[in-house]
């Protein structure tokens, strides 16, 4: 592939910043939001709850306006939840402006259990009641008041979660072992931008200064990390020269780091990293740790371009227990994966064939297709709209720098 591609912004921070809106009665308006599924999905999601959603259109698509004048109804319905386990993030916001959630509890994932006990102790621990019935969340507080809380384990949406609660708590809160994912910086920006008093995001301990209510604000979303290692991995697989504009370089650092070990050639810039061909690449073992350590939404895609590295890589998964569902589908392209517990072995070079294969997952997806970017002859991936979730006109924007990607329907065929 040839050319520049451009990275989108991150779809796991325009959720959170969607679901901040809630907290404020004035619009908040934000910017670089991806044109993908999920984020469609939590607008259906907020505008049935009573937010005005205000989308552009042409060259304004990735701006969109929230008001959350009133909140009618403070309920995410099962239907919208089981799709997208992302809207749990409604429930700290409208427990916070309203005094009451009523929230789906999302159920299994393809990728591991997920449960959101971690989001729920955080809220009780800022006063809220919580109670189960038929498969609903239901969330009381009066005024949630700041507190002290350690969560158990390092969790992205349940910090996200209980920060928002916070910032209309009233006091002082103390949040420890936090995520340091760039998504939960940008959210804090957003709300301090709305008036909230935070310090710390991006650090273990974040405080917060509860307030009386936020403003609306304007925001512009970071760049898509998982987008821009996406493009990363399918230049290096494919050879050419390949530009991935409007990222953030330091957001890949783990990425960036075992390829460069692995002997890749890459020029990185402020707001673009340069794939240049070179010699072959030499396999790197890879562990998935919470940032800044190697992020578990590379892992599939990083896995694809392992197969084709020279030697053994020994990629362990140490977030979700169950995200190794493509390496079978690579196998079935030719490609040399065991796995062991937690841990596959990749051993490559080995060479790809088309084949027609399954996505799984939103990141399983995005490895398919890097798989057969390069392998030899036709690959038909089915279940896309796993890819649609979370990547922009990911067909087209491999198409413009000369990946033969085409859509069929719930098809790609490259
Ligand atoms: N966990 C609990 N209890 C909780 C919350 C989490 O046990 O209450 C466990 C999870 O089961 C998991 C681990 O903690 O084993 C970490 O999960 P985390 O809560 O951090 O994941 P998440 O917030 O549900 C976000 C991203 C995921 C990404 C993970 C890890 C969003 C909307 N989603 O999920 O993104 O894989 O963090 O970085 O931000 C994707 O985009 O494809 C995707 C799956």
């Amino acid at each position: 592939m040839q050319g520049t591609i451009r990275v989108s912004g991150a779809k796991n921070a325009a959720l959170p910043a969607m679901a901040a809106c809630l907290l404020s009665a004035e619009p908040v308006t934000l910017e670089n939001v991806p044109d993908v599924r999920d984020l469609q999905t939590t607008r259906k999601l907020l505008e049935s709850m009573g937010v005005e959603a205000d989308c552009g259109s042409g060259r304004m698509r990735h701006r969109v306006t929230l008001k959350a004048g009133q909140i009618q109804h403070s309920e995410a319905p099962y239907e919208l939840v089981k799709t997208m386990r992302a809207s749990t993030l409604v429930l700290g916001p409208l427990l916070a402006r309203t005094g009451f959630a009523r929230v789906s509890l999302p159920g299994g994932c393809a990728i591991g259990a997920r449960p959101i006990d971690l989001h729920l102790k955080g809220l009780e621990k800022l006063g809220a009641s919580i109670t189960q019935e038929h498969g609903y969340v239901i969330a009381r507080a009066e005024r949630l008041r700041g507190a002290r809380y350690v969560f158990d384990r390092i969790t992205v949406t349940g910090t996200e979660d209980v920060l928002m609660a916070a910032t209309l708590a009233e006091g002082e809160t103390i949040l420890e072992n936090c995520a340091r994912e760039p998504e939960v910086v940008d959210l804090a920006d957003l709300l301090t931008r709305m008036g909230a008093r935070i310090e710390g995001a991006g650090t273990p301990t974040i405080r917060v200064e509860g307030v009386s209510s936020l403003h609306g604000a304007q925001h512009k979303i970071i760049p898509d990390r998982i987008e821009a290692g996406t493009f990363i991995l399918a230049g290096l697989i494919t050879g050419g020269e390949l530009e991935v504009a409007h990222c953030h370089p330091p957001h890949l650092q783990a990425l960036l780091d075992r390829l460069q070990e692995s002997g890749a050639t890459l020029e990185v810039k402020a707001d673009a990293v340069r794939v240049k061909p070179g010699p072959p690449l030499v396999s790197v073992d890879a562990t998935t740790e919470e940032h800044p350590g190697f992020a578990t939404d590379l892992q599939a895609q990083y896995m694809a371009l392992m197969t084709q590295a020279q030697g053994a890589a020994v990629i362990t998964e140490t977030i979700f227990e169950n995200r190794f569902m493509h390496a079978q589908e690579l196998n079935r392209m030719g490609a040399n994966v065991k796995i062991e517990g937690n841990r596959a072995i990749v051993r490559g070079p080995a060479p790809l064939m088309g084949a027609a294969v399954q996505a799984s997952d939103l990141r399983a997806s995005a490895s398919l297709v890097i798989a057969a970017l390069a392998a030899e002859g036709e690959t038909i991936i089915d279940r896309i709209y796993h890819l649609d979730r979370g990547y922009e006109r990911l067909e087209e924007k491999l198409k413009s720098v000369g990946g033969a990607v085409r859509r069929l329907g719930q098809l790609i065929r490259s």
